[in-house]
Order: C-alpha cells, then sequence, then structure tokens
C-alpha cells in the first residue's frame, strides 16, 4: 500500500508509522464514530453537514469533543491532493483505558484518525443488481459508528450472492443499503425512507431531496414497502463514496425497464452539476 501521509492525535505521519495502542476503545469495544467527507477540486464537499452529523454522532455516544469547524478543517487540509476527487475517513474512538472495562473510562484523551484516499469512479452504465435482505441491524443506526459488523456481514452477503449492495427490509419497509440510502421512483414520485433511528441520515440523501425540490421533481420522505420496491420503475442507492448508483435488478428480477432510468439521469447531471459548484 502506498505510504501516504496520515493525521493521528495532533500528528501528520507516514500510514505505515500510525499506530494505536490494542487498548484503544475503537478496537476493544468499536467505541467511535467516523465521517466520510467527500473533496472535490481541493474543497471539502457539505463539510458544514457532515460535521453537524460527526457532533451528533459523538453527542449519542457520549464523547465530549468540542471541535470546531476550522479546527476540523485545519486537521484535514493538509491531507488533500489538489486537484483530485478524494474523500477523507475521520474517525474518533473514546481513546486508550488502562484498564479493559465496558463502561465509561473516567479520563481518557480521544484517538482522532484521519486519512484521504482517491474516489475511484463508479461505472453506471448499466446499473447495479441488489438483493434484499433483513435489517439484522442494531436500534440506533442514525449514529455513524465505527460498530459495523452488523452492515459488514450485510455487504459480504450480496457480494457473495453477486450484488453489489444489500437493500434492507425492516418489518416488511425498506430502509437503507448496508452501505448507502435508498430512493425508489414509485408512480412518478422520488420516495426516500424518512429519518428515524432505523438509518443514517446521509447527507447525499439530503443533497438529493434539495436538488429535486429545486428542480421541480416530485420527491417525498415516506416509508417503502418491499410489495412496492418491487414495483418501482427506478431504485437508486446513494453515498458519498459512490454518489448516486442506479439498481437495475433487484432479487434477480428487473427494476422497471432494467435499463438505468430517465429521472436518474436528470438527477445525476444535476448532481454532477451541484457538487462542481456549477449549479
Ligand atoms: C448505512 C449507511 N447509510 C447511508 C449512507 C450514506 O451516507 P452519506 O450520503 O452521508 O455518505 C452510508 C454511507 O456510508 C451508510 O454507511
Amino acid at each position: 500500500m502506498q505510504d501516504k501521509k496520515v493525521y493521528l492525535n495532533g500528528e501528520y505521519l507516514p500510514l505505515s508509522a500510525a499506530k494505536i495502542s490494542v487498548l484503544d476503545r475503537g478496537f476493544l469495544f468499536g467505541d467511535g464514530v467516523y465521517e466520510v467527507i467527500p473533496a472535490y477540486l481541493g474543497q471539502l464537499f457539505c463539510l458544514e453537514a457532515h460535521l453537524e452529523r460527526l457532533n451528533n454522532s459523538l453527542a449519542e455516544i457520549r464523547l465530549e469533543l468540542s471541535y470546531d469547524s476550522q479546527q476540523w478543517s485545519d486537521i484535514m487540509a493538509p491531507l488533500l491532493i489538489e486537484g483530485d476527487a478524494q474523500y477523507i475517513y475521520l474517525q474518533v474512538t473514546r481513546g486508550v483505558a488502562a484498564k479493559r472495562d465496558h463502561a465509561f473510562p473516567e479520563t481518557v484523551e480521544p484517538t482522532i484518525f484521519a486519512m484521504c484516499s482517491p474516489i475511484v469512479p463508479f461505472e453506471y452504465k448499466d446499473g447495479v443488481s441488489a438483493v434484499t435482505l433483513d435489517d439484522t441491524r442494531w436500534q440506533l443506526c442514525h449514529i455513524k459508528a465505527t460498530t459495523l459488523l452488523g452492515n459488514v456481514l450485510l455487504r459480504q452477503q450480496a457480494i457473495e450472492t453477486g450484488c453489489a449492495e444489500a437493500i434492507l427490509i425492516k418489518e416488511g419497509y425498506a430502509t437503507e443499503g448496508a452501505a448507502s440510502n435508498i430512493f425508489a421512483v414509485i408512480d412518478d414520485v422520488l420516495i426516500t425512507p424518512p429519518k428515524t433511528h432505523e438509518i443514517l441520515p446521509g447527507i447525499t440523501r439530503d443533497v438529493i431531496i434539495n436538488l429535486a425540490k429545486a428542480n421541480q421533481i416530485a420527491v417525498q420522505e415516506d416509508i417503502i414497502s418491499l410489495e412496492a420496491l418491487q414495483l418501482a420503475s427506478e431504485i437508486w442507492l446513494t453515498s458519498s463514496t459512490r454518489e448516486i448508483v442506479p439498481v437495475t435488478t433487484l432479487d434477480g428480477r428487473p427494476v422497471g425497464s432494467g435499463q438505468v432510468g430517465s429521472v436518474w439521469h436528470v438527477m445525476q447531471a444535476l448532481f454532477q452539476d451541484y457538487k462542481l459548484g456549477l449549479s
């Protein structure tokens, strides 16, 4: 692996030299949260929204860390390579405690790690296949927690069935993808499940809703039953690293015509312009 520069606890150092303790609570318990922030043309995209979600995640796990936007920007800026599309992974754990104990330690310094990676363009021409799976994760999916084992197992199951993503179903309704939010076009209306504890409040999701509203595309935040999903004319999966991925096969059957849909083409153009600051 390329020995790029990363940030760890106040220092910039080569990736191979970045080490954390085996007693870090992120390693022992998954006791931490993270963010993934894309950067286009050297600018962090939707930075304030990502930092607001980071602060919400930190507050939810009661990890006190009061960095302002400027401090976070100052940490991330030296990692960006000018001109390239890339994203920053920002990981914060509760830190290293002397004793292994589930309960929070009284005094501990959080571990803060940041690393930049290039965005590899995703090939959308024919869309991707998705499989519906039972949403077996926990009840606090609105926290962007490093504890991702549920998501990992579901994504792996999807890959092993030849699909790019799992679409998760809870009590008969779609929640989100294993690492993405979901949109469906049903009767010409773009629908995405509302923000609850069952989904991660995706930043890409918000951008798409706002772009739809500003461009007279009918959009609604509403529940999507599995039956409605199966009849949708389009299904998309959205995330910061993959943007808007059209799903053209669901559980082995074509979605709508089985081709990438017309609403996706419209939204894709709007999103590309927006992210490059052209709209
Ligand atoms: C479970 C889950 N839902 C939704 C998303 C999309 O969020 P965002 O658009 O902020 O990347 C992600 C991103 O990784 C995710 O892991």
